[in-house]
């Protein structure tokens, strides 16, 4: 199911809305790529693409931490560093198979999907409040 970019995911800050517009869009992509044409390099490139723009916004949204001195920047590091660690065992799981299975796209829906919706709504909201003050 693809993610929609409404209020509930608005933080307030400009530079993180922006980047959380391109990152869902690209996860959009992942989810989409899976379910149509269900073809390994297409899940690939996507994963990819997914996973060049996910170093660039989280290394952006550290910086900006720790510009501001936000005192949970280590917290939020460790939940950066276990999605990027969830994203690669997808990344091997996909190599493994012939193509994105079942069993690939229900951790794609849990480990990316919710997984960001949630970090979003829960810890990025608490990083642009602090920052935007
Ligand atoms: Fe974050």
């Amino acid at each position: 199911m693809s993610i929609v970019f409404d209020k509930d995911l608005e933080t307030g800050n400009e530079l993180i809305d922006g980047q959380h517009k391109e990152l869902i869009d690209r996860v959009n992509r992942l989810v989409e790529s899976c379910t149509s044409g269900k073809e390994k390099n297409v899940a690939v490139q996507t994963l990819d693409f997914l996973m060049d723009y996910t170093e660039l916004h989280f290394a952006a949204e550290e910086k900006l931490q720790e510009e501001a001195g936000y005192p949970e920047l280590e917290g939020h590091k460790a939940q950066h560093a276990q999605f990027k660690k969830a994203v690669d065992e997808l990344r091997e799981m996909l190599e493994e198979e012939e193509g994105p299975t079942d069993a690939f796209v229900a951790a794609v829906n849990k480990n990316i999907s919710d997984w960001l919706v949630n970090h979003i709504k829960q810890s990025d909201k608490k990083v642009a409040a602090f920052v935007n003050k």
